[in-house]
């Protein structure tokens, strides 16, 4: 199934599931793809270092504090080696753990160390899996873009019928793989993404600027990084951070910053995504000292910013794909249309500030995305990670390399 060799890291933590987790390193190994796995010390209760080495044909990580290996650090080292990280069965201890950024063995601090896709099967007992405790730990993963392969109804270990019982090894095999695959061909592309609000000064303490927090550029970003492509990030003021060694972060302040360094980087680059609420007028003098309060009113002449997705169509060449947002109140696909044409994207994805939770500052977001031909895909409410693998599902779609 797989076009080309996909180094995968399996984990296995406590739980009678484990036994499964070899029926899963098998399929992944009879496919094709390196397997190393990644073992918590109640794991091995259930199934033994020698199963997972012969099955995987490599030595299971457990033991972080593990000398018998050359010198390097072996977390870092296997998390840099994985193309993709499957934990499976995930409890609901290393569940709580990944959630919550404990890092207190060989799989907990493995885990912390990945910038690449990681897909979490849980297994446990009914009551267990519906804890609030658990169920907000897992959507708490989601949210940062974890793909959580939810358990079946089933019989469990202890003896009850229920929700719990993990998804059996061909079915995390098919979603792990297929995943993998849609994405495959982002490991050769050069990408452009812009994110954040921008700052426009009016005097050396104040500023005009928006609500963008950023959240959507930053997940488009780490998609298409987390699969291997090489991304500029051009990014407005915003607390969020990025590590992943693929992006390669320019922060910037004002609209026309933006527009020198989105220029600069789009010439070479396959796709470009302006996801970043750029203003659209910025004063025509900024002052040297600060404002004195010294008259009832004050007028600020603002001038018009160069609309940078627009530039960005008008140097377009044949084989790059230039991607817009719009963020509308009303009329909303008929300004969503307009825009396309105007500034010769090939797709917009469109935001409307109607629908609750989706847009500024949320971590959800839905949207409509429109290509030359119409609406190509409408989404549900989902985590931005999750709107951005929609994105750019459809989107890459469209790239020529
Ligand atoms: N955009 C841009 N440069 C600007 C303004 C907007 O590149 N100076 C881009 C945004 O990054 C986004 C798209 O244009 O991809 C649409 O932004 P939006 O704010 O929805 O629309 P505007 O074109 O600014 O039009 P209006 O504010 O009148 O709706």
């Amino acid at each position: 199934m797989p076009s080309v060799a996909k180094n995968i890291a399996v984990c296995v933590s406590g739980g009678i599931a484990a036994y499964k987790s070899l029926s899963l390193i098998r399929l992944f190994k009879t496919h094709g793809c390196n397997v190393k796995t990644v073992a918590t010390e109640n794991a091995l209760q259930f199934v033994t270092p020698l199963s997972l080495e012969t099955l995987s044909q490599n030595p299971v990580y457990c033991d972080t504090f593990d000398r018998s290996t050359p010198y390097n650090v072996g977390h870092v080292a296997l998390a840099d080696w994985a193309d993709a990280v499957v934990v499976a069965p995930a409890t609901a201890n290393i569940i709580g753990k990944y959630a919550n950024g404990i890092a207190d063995d060989a799989l907990s601090t493995f885990l912390l160390a990945v910038s690449k896709p990681v897909f979490v099967a849980p297994a446990m007992n009914t009551v267990m899996y519906n804890q609030p405790a658990v169920q907000e730990n897992i959507m708490r993963l989601e949210a940062r873009g974890v793909r959580v392969i939810r358990p079946v109804k089933g019989q469990l270990a202890c003896g009850s019928e229920g929700d719990g019982r993990m998804e059996e090894p061909e079915a995390i095999f098919n979603t792990v793989l297929n995943s993998l695959e849609s994405f495959r061909h982002f490991a050769s592309i050069k990408a452009v993404v812009t994110a954040g609000p921008t700052y426009e000064q009016i005097d050396p303490v104040r500023f005009i600027g928006n609500n963008s927090s950023g959240k959507m550029g930053f997940a488009l970003a780490e998609v298409l990084a987390e699969h291997g492509a090489e991304v500029t990030l051009i990014s407005g003021p915003t607390h969020l951070q990025t590590d992943n060694k693929n992006i390669h972060r320019i922060d910037v302040k004002s609209a026309a910053q933006m527009e020198a360094e989105t220029v600069k980087a789009f010439a070479d680059c396959n796709v470009a995504i302006m996801a970043a609420a750029v203003a659209d007028f910025t004063p025509k003098n900024v002052e040297n000292q600060k404002i004195k309060k010294t008259s009832d009113s004050l007028v600020l002449e603002l001038v018009k910013t160069t609309d940078i997705l627009a530039e960005l169509g008008k140097m377009k060449k044949v084989g790059q794909t230039l991607v817009g947002f719009a963020l509308e109140t009303n009329n909303e696909l008929e300004n969503a249309v307009q825009k396309l044409k105007n500034k010769n994207a090939d797709f917009i994805v469109l935001n409307s500030l109607k629908d609750e939770k989706a847009g500024f500052g949320y971590d959800t977001n839905k949207v409509t995305i429109l290509g030359k031909s119409g609406v190509v895909f409408t989404s549900e409410l989902k985590s931005k990670k999750d709107i951005a693998r929609d994105i750019l599902d459809v989107v890459m779609k469209n790239v020529n390399i």
